[in-house]
């Protein structure tokens, strides 16, 4: 029987240096390798082929995923999934690796229980916010784009003493945003995981302009206002009128997911990969999640990465609470 890779859900960097991990050492192990192109898409299409060296030589440095990526509503029919079911058997495919976030191990895990597939998931998300697992891959790489682009937004309000607010992505988590406000030295921090007081913070900010501070920089998460009925529009609007200073806003958006992977991110992607081939290749292993806590790699249950949602570490909340009243 044959093992194969896709990605699912939003893509992320690192990606790719999984599927080079994977289809390579594949090869190494002596057993034919897979891709599955378009995610959980083309698994139901049948886009799925055997790979080669060729198809994996010179990914590693490259953002996004070369197998692509899909959200798919059709997976959740029956109908459907016996599609991708019959695909696979076509190619007496029976393990398959799957990257992505929760929702996508979820659907396999279904597929599992449908037709006895069995899966490892790599958490592959930028939004670092799947329960079990300290990293995520992609994570690293978009740390450091917002850090660069931070960085560069800095420099230009410094030298017009204005305000700048950035905000990133993390649809429901704020775990970017919160990181990047703690080592880009941002005065304000806004998300989800921390009560915020602007009435405080708007406090704070006059005092320290009136001791000399010429330039502000807040780092917000997307999604987070959505019960304070407020936005990054909003906030710049309060920092202009309220605090008067003159302030523009960057909306970093998908510029985050992209880009060329980091060491970090590639070694991470290598790891991850290794793992998950040994351990479908050991045993009929049904479904599960391979996690990295305190430097090692564990295998865990979709029930248990279902079990929670994600908490961001508190010692970590914990440095950022200056930056919100
Ligand atoms: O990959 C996670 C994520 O980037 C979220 O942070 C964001 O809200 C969402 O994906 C955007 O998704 P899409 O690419 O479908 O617009």
């Amino acid at each position: 029987m044959a093992i194969a890779i896709m990605t699912s859900g939003g893509d992320c960097a690192g990606m790719n240096p999984a599927i080079k991990q994977f289809v390579d050492y594949c090869f190494t192990r002596g057993v034919q390798p897979f891709l599955i192109y378009d995610g959980l898409e083309g698994l139901i299409d049948g886009s799925i082929r055997p790979a080669t060296y060729e198809d994996v030589a010179g990914i590693m440095h490259e953002g996004g995923t070369k197998i692509r990526s899909s959200r798919s509503k059709r997976f959740f029919e029956y109908e459907y999934r016996k599609k991708a079911y019959d695909n696979l058997q076509a190619h007496n495919i029976d393990k398959i690796v799957i990257l992505g976030g929760d929702g996508s191990f979820r659907a396999l895990n279904q597929f599992h229980k449908d037709f006895g597939v069995n899966f490892v998931g790599i958490p592959a998300t930028i939004d670092n916010d799947i329960f079990g697992t300290e990293y995520c891959l992609g994570v690293d790489t978009a740390l450091n784009i917002i850090r660069q682009a931070t960085d560069a937004v800095r420099d230009t309000s410094a030298s017009f003493k204005r305000a700048c607010v950035i905000e990133t992505m993390g649809r429901d988590c704020g775990y970017l945003a919160l990181v990047s406000a703690i080592t880009c030295g941002a005065e304000v921090c806004i998300i989800p995981e921390l009560e915020y007081d602007l009435e405080a913070i708007g406090q704070r900010l006059k005092q320290e302009l009136e001791n000399g501070r010429k330039y502000i920089v807040c780092v917000v998460a997307e999604g987070c206002f959505a019960d304070k009925c407020t936005s990054t529009e909003q906030l710049v609007t309060w920092l202009e009128e309220d605090i008067g200073i003159e302030t523009r806003a960057t909306i970093l958006g998908h510029v985050q997911r992209g880009g060329n992977p980091t060491v970090y991110d590639r070694l991470m992607a290598s790891e991850f990969a290794t793992f998950a081939v040994d351990r479908l290749l050991s045993n009929n292993t049904g479904g599960s999640v391979i996690v990295y806590n305190k430097s090692e790699f564990e295998f865990v249950t979709i029930d248990y990465v279902n079990s929670q949602k994600y908490e961001i570490r508190k010692d970590l909340l914990e440095l950022a609470k200056r930056l919100v009243n």
